[in-house]
């Protein structure tokens, strides 16, 4: 089954759908402070344009490719790509995905942080990694800053584990240190295999 068979993802307290050009506000008040890309390999957005060449450049192009029938490397579903939205207002505080295009299923994900510390990145990204196995994926990886300890909280949670170094991330001409996570998958129903 293709992803947007599944849409909207439902959780306790979001919807998670496809975005939107409308979209492009909530996406630069979210991406615009240094708090939020502290950790991040790229800095705040500098206007609402940011925000929508992000649009038109990856997720719109994404559905696109995904509705006519295409796939990622491996067959992977292109557009894993969602804005978490909460259900009882509509409002866009939370936006996940994991990048398919070049077959390495790596999970990233932002809060905006009127809403961080209320369980939005667990709950969403939960959401995500449900789908993920019914949709036959068999791992997934997330790169975090050492020091980005909520980001690594969010991982626990979801049953990620911490596996090795890696490649750090320049940022402000210093290069951080990174860690890789992992989550290996089994089919819906079934339990996951990692060792
Ligand atoms: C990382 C991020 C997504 C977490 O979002 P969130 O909705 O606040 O996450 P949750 O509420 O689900 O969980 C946060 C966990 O981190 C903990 N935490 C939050 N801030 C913390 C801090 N400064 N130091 C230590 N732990 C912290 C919380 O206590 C919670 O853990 P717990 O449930 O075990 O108590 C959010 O901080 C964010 O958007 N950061 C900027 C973008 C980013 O770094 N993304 C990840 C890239 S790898």
């Amino acid at each position: 089954m293709s992803v947007i068979e599944y849409l909207p993802l439902e959780t306790e307290r979001l919807l998670l759908r496809r975005y939107t050009l409308a979209d492009a506000p909530a996406i630069y008040r979210i991406n615009s402070s240094e708090e939020v890309t502290r950790y991040l390999p790229f800095g705040p957005m500098m206007s609402e344009e940011d925000a929508k060449g992000q649009l038109e450049r990856f997720f719109l192009p994404a559905y696109e490719r995904a509705d006519s029938g295409q796939r990622g490397p491996g067959g992977l579903p292109l557009d894993l790509k969602f804005a978490a939205c909460l259900k009882d207002t509509g409002e866009l505080v939370g936006m996940v995905f994991v990048e398919t295009s070049d077959g390495s299923c790596e999970l990233g994900y932002t809060v905006d942080p009127r809403w961080w510390g209320r369980g939005i990145a667990t709950e969403m990204c939960q959401a995500v990694v449900d789908l993920a196995r019914r949709l036959g994926l068999t791992r997934l990886t997330a790169t975090v800053d050492v020091r980005n300890t909520a980001s690594e909280r969010v991982l626990a949670h979801i049953g990620m584990k911490p596996r090795r170094p890696a490649e750090g991330i320049w940022q402000g001409g210093e290069k951080n240190g990174c860690r890789l996570w992992e989550l290996e998958l089994a089919p819906s129903g079934g339990t996951a295999s990692a060792p």
